[in-house]
């Protein structure tokens, strides 16, 4: 009996197998394709985004979608989780996609976030519900008080058999290595920051064992610890993953496929290897590239050129043109000459003039209820200075940006703005942007004074050429809508800059730009970051330790408190 049913099961496993496609990623291992892309073309707007694309993606693969701000990553993984349809080409899978999208973005803002979390394997409204009733089974009311014992009774079984009280400490370890302490969990989506949000949203993905996970951005908002951490879930994940991710530790030692979308040639190369082979492979590429059309240019001049001696012979006609063809098919076989990619060229005007001390704090202090962020911090900005704010997460140092920045109110004490102050403030989650407005009307209002001419001059400096000026802001990718808020910094004539992690969403090498315009601005600037090489590249006099509010000379010592903040 036991034996047929072995062989049964065998045989229903075989015959599922056989429904299921394949795919061979190394030598001769064979595994189960959990997603199956073919001939996808995505366009957005007029222009093609990219064609004919095909993978499929395996149980246990790794990837890292790289590309530059702009290319569509965002796009193509919004299309293979579900949420737009590609102009052409199809998409299965054969189990559950979670996505986290690069925005932030929740479910129903009444909902508590722990709610959020444990629904991801239809835990949580089932938790609410045994809590509801175990309080209603103390109902003075024997029917109520029956009714409710039923019923989390009932309930009880269901959360059992959807894992239970395992399952829910694996959710609470998962969102305590996200930095998400009970008080938050207990908190609806609404009154959460948008950096948490989306570190709520991280970890309902994280926790719903979905068969294939799309982390576009993932690290955004999060601590080194929590890097680290998320970096050992991903290797040890055993379904599919496709990573996109401005953290190349985070790729570099996740990977092991690399898809490079190439926004030029609008196509995806695959590269079957880890993130250090990928490097190396595509410089030996380039070479070769190189190589071979030095050989067919040698090659075809060669062949004209006893073409064209051949030519003054009548005999010799033929053969001469056979020769031009010759060189012409060398010629046209080779790649088109790939074009290099534009980089921003960025330098940020001089400030407008301002007193010695453009900025000063006095006594500011924030709590949430009963929860004291921090106490007494005073603070004192002057002209052309660069101050680093560090400290854990959760130390405040967005909010005390935000207060500086005329965002926030303070529980107690002021602001203080000296003579001739302009403020520029870049937010994490690009508030400063009106969504609705076009990139060039968003530059537009960020300057009093400003032409249209002007607003484009200093757009195509940030890379947004004609028709990208007229797009409306909301659908710009995460790196573009980084670029035009600092474009609207630039031409505002702040002399402050408050600037919260104004490298994430960047690729190297618009974040290279960006760091360097940084190092060389002339007015003050006060950087919340997480990313060593931005605050380097400042190169601060001082730094601000939160929630303490201690200020102290910089000196390199503090780098290592960077992983922390
Ligand atoms: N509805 C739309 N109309 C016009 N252009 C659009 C629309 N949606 C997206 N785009 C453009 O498509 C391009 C691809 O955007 P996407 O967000 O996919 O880029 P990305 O590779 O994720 O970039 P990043 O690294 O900056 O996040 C961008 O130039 C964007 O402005
Ligand atoms: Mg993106």
């Amino acid at each position: 009996m036991c034996r047929v049913r072995v062989k049964a099961n065998i045989l229903v496993s075989w015959t599922a197998l056989v429904h299921l496609q394949f795919t061979r990623i190394k030598n001769l291992e064979w595994t189960i394709a959990v997603l199956n892309v073919q001939d996808l073309e995505i366009r957005v707007g007029a222009r093609v985004l990219m064609e004919g694309v095909n993978f499929r993606v395996a149980s246990g693969d790794k990837i890292g979608l790289v590309g530059r701000n702009g290319a569509g990553k965002t796009t193509l993984t919004k299309t293979l989780a579900g949420e737009t349809n590609p102009t052409k080409g199809s998409i299965s899978h054969s189990g559950e996609i979670g996505y986290l999208p690069q925005d932030p973005r929740a479910g129903d803002p009444t909902m508590l976030a722990r709610t959020r979390i444990l629904d991801a394997r239809g835990l949580g409204t089932i938790a609410l519900g045994m809590q509801e009733s175990s309080l209603a089974m103390a109902d003075p009311d024997p029917k109520i008080s029956a009714a409710a014992m039923k019923k989390y009774g009932r309930l009880t079984d269901e959360f059992n058999g959807l894992g239970g009280y395992s399952a829910e400490a694996e959710a609470a370890s998962i969102a305590s290595n996200l930095k998400l302490p009970d008080h938050i969990l207990d908190q609806a989506l609404s009154t959460l920051s948008g950096g948490q949000r989306r570190r709520i949203e991280l970890a309902r993905i994280l926790f719903s064992a979905a068969e294939m996970m799309i982390l576009d951005e993932p690290t955004n908002h999060l601590d080194a610890d929590s890097v680290a951490w998320l970096r050992e879930f991903v290797r040890n994940y055993k379904g599919g993953v496709i990573i996109i991710s401005h953290d190349i530790d985070l790729v570099g030692e996740t990977v092991n496929r690399v898809f490079y979308l190439d926004a030029n040639r609008m196509m995806i190369d695959i590269y079957n290897m880890n993130w250090k082979n990928y490097l190396l492979q595509r410089t030996a590429d380039a070479d070769r590239r190189k190589k071979e059309r030095s050989n067919a240019e040698k090659k075809a001049s060669t062949l004209q050129l006893q073409a064209a001696k051949f030519g003054a012979k009548a005999s010799k006609a033929a053969a001469a043109h056979q020769m031009v063809a010759r060189a012409e098919k060398l010629l046209s076989g080779l790649d088109a000459v790939r074009a290099v990619e534009r980089v921003a060229k960025l330098r940020f005007p001089e400030p407008s003039p301002c007193g010695r001390t453009p900025l000063m704090a006095r006594d500011l202090s924030k709590s949430y209820g009963s929860l004291e962020i921090f106490t007494a911090v005073d603070l004192a900005i002057d002209r052309g200075s660069k101050v680093v704010i560090l400290g854990l997460n959760g130390a405040g140092k967005t909010t005390l940006l935000r207060m500086l920045a005329g965002v926030d109110e303070s529980d107690t004490g002021s602001i203080e703005p000296g003579h001739g102050l302009r403020i520029g403030y870049y937010a994490q989650e690009h508030e400063t942007i009106d969504i609705k407005r076009s990139v060039l009307e968003n530059m537009v209002s960020s300057s009093p004074n400003i032409t249209e001419m002007e607003a484009r001059r200093v757009l195509g400096s940030f890379l947004f050429t004609g028709d990208d000026s007229n797009k409306p802001a909301g659908v710009l990718s995460g790196g573009e809508k980084t670029r035009l808020a600092l474009a609207m910094i630039v031409v505002s004539g702040a002399n402050v800059l408050l600037l919260d992690e104004p490298t994430n969403n960047l690729d190297p090498a618009s974040r290279e730009e960006i760091l360097d315009a940084l190092a060389h601005y002339a007015g003050a600037v006060v950087l919340v970051s997480h990313d060593e090489g931005a605050v380097q590249a400042l190169n601060p006099e001082r730094v601000l330790i939160m929630p303490e509010g201690t200020e102290d000379h910089w000196n390199k010592d503090y780098l290592d408190l960077i992983e922390l903040s």
